[in-house]
């Protein structure tokens, strides 16, 4: 069964998003690259190693120096100059203003980036996003689209102490210690030690002791079992049970691949062949090309109607004319083929949809045939 990621890692050991370990026992990924050196090339091309960076890094602010919206009563600014990028909001008459210098830049950017800022101890979520598809500022997805009555409204929102962890736990690395926010130290992005825990005494272990004692000091996801595999994915993505729990069956919910995933009758009994893993190697950037998930789905399913469905006996020549249900699936490949194509099928059984919110597209994760 799913769990909710607030019980996972409230459990013993390692878990994403777990902030109890202390800073000395994180490394950092340069350590990592002296013995894991090709994982560490191919993970920097991931955009989750970029999920956040700091303001002056944020290559969207360079390219966009002086950005604009207007705001109800409002006129909002993001110049960025000499590294530096200062929010700053007016009213239109011009007889009051806000700024601050921005932070952090969450979001690689494939829908886009949206901003953080400190103000008296707090932390703020900045009200506009810079969105690709437009190339320009508009709402934040999650606020509100009423004009705002302040110019500390419409400059953004200030966000609870646990919702700011929790955003910094998801983008970056390190960035919660002995439970509390300590961003002096924290890394950029999700980088090795997000995802398998800090890595001090593996790497002392894996220069002195036996290597099985060091192969222990570290987590290894792929010994989790499939739903637990999916819940590790979902410390971040959102476990089904997370969405069940606090984000409820709305559209909304479209981008949570995990909930997606697991409704799917392709998951009717949890299988490693349909675990996030099986299908994204998160030490590589995403793939675009949908013939290269062909092969994860023919893992399960024949690939012509009425053939065979064990490997070896997938062409229709080669039916068994003595077993005459021999296209029914087996154990091993319990699914059926389609009637209608035998490549690219993501494209039609996981397309992209549209979501107004984040003006972008998702893939639903959510395997069904599709409406005709
Ligand atoms: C001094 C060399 C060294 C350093 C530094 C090092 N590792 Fe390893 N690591 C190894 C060796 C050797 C293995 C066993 C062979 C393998 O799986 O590559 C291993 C195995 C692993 C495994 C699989 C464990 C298992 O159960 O089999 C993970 C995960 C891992 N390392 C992650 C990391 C991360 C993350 C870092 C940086 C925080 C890191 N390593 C730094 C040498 C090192
Ligand atoms: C520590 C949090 C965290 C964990 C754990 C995590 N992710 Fe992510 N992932 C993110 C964030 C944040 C993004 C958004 C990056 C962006 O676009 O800025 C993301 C984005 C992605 C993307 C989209 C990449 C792209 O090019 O658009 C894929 C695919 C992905 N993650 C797969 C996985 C898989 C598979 C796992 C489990 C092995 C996993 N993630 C675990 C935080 C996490
Ligand atoms: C529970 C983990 C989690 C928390 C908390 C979280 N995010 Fe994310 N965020 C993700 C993941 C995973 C993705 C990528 C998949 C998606 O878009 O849903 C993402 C995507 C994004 C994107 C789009 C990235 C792109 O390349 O287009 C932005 C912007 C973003 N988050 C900003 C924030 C901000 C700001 C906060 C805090 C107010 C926050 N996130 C809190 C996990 C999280
Ligand atoms: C988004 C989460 C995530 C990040 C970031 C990540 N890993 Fe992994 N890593 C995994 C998962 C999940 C597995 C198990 C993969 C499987 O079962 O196919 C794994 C497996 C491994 C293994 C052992 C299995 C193998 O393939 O040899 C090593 C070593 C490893 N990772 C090192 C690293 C290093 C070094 C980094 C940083 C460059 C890193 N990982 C970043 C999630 C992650
Ligand atoms: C782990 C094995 C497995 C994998 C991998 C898998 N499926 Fe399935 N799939 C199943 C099973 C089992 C069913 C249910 C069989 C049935 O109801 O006859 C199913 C059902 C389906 C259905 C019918 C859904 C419905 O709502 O009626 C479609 C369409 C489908 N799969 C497409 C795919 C596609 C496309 C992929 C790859 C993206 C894929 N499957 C990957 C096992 C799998
Ligand atoms: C059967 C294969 C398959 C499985 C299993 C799968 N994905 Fe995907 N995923 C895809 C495909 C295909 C895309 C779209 C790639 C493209 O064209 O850009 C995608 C895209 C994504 C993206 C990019 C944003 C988007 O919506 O397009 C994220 C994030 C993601 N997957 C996360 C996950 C997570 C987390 C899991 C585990 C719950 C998972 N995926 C399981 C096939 C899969
Ligand atoms: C051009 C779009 C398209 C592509 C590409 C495609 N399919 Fe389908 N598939 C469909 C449609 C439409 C249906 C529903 C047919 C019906 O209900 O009669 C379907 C039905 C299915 C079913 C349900 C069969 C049943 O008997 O219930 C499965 C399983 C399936 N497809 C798997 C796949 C796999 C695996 C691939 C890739 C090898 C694939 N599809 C490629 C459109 C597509």
């Amino acid at each position: 069964m799913s769990m909710p990621t607030a019980s996972r890692v409230h459990s013993p050991g390692w878990w994403p998003t777990k902030g109890d370990a202390t800073r000395d026992s994180y490394v950092g990924t340069a350590t990592c690259a002296k013995c894991h050196a090709s994982k560490v090339a191919t993970q920097q091309k991931h955009a989750m190693a970029r999920a956040a960076v700091r303001a002056a890094d944020a290559e969207i602010l360079r390219q966009h120096d002086h950005l604009s919206f207007r705001l109800g009563p409002y006129r909002e600014e993001i110049v960025t100059k000499g590294g530096k990028s200062v929010l700053t909001v007016t009213a239109n008459d011009g007889a009051a203003r806000l700024s601050a210098d921005l932070l952090w830049a969450f979001g690689v950017g494939h829908m886009g980036q949206t901003y953080v800022y400190e103000k008296n101890g707090s932390y703020y979520e900045s009200h506009l996003t810079f969105f690709s598809s437009s190339q320009d500022l508009n709402i934040t997805p999650g606020q509100s689209l009423a004009p705002p009555r302040s110019l500390e409204e419409a400059a953004g929102r200030r966000m609870p102490p646990a919702e700011t962890h929790a955003c910094f736990a998801c983008h970056t690395t390190a960035s919660v210690i002995n439970s509390q926010l300590d961003l002096s130290g924290a890394v950029p992005g999700v980088t090795c030690e997000a995802c398998h825990g800090p890595g001090a005494s593996h790497v002392v272990a894996m220069n002195s002791g036996p290597r099985e004692q060091g192969e222990q000091l570290i987590m290894n996801p792929s010994r989790l079992d499939p739903v637990a595999s999916v819940d590790f994915c979902g410390a971040c993505h959102r476990t089904w049970e997370d969405v069940v729990t606090n984000i409820g069956l709305g559209a909304l919910n479209l981008r949570f691949a995990p909930y997606r995933l697991e409704n799917s009758k392709c998951w009717s009994k949890p299988d490693a062949r349909l675990t996030c893993v099986a299908c994204h190697d998160p030490h590589q950037p995403l793939e675009h090309d949908a013939a290269a998930y062909d092969s994860r789905c023919l893992q399960c399913h024949a690939n012509q109607p009425g053939a065979k469905t064990s490997a070896g006996y997938r062409d229709s020549d080669h039916r068994d004319s003595d077993h005459p249900d021999s296209d029914h699936p087996d154990s091993d490949h319990p699914g059926a083929a389609c009637p209608v194509s035998t490549k690219n099928c993501t494209t039609c059984h996981m397309p992209k949809v549209e979501s107004s919110i984040q003006h972008s597209t998702f893939t639903d994760h959510w395997i069904s045939k599709p409406l005709r």
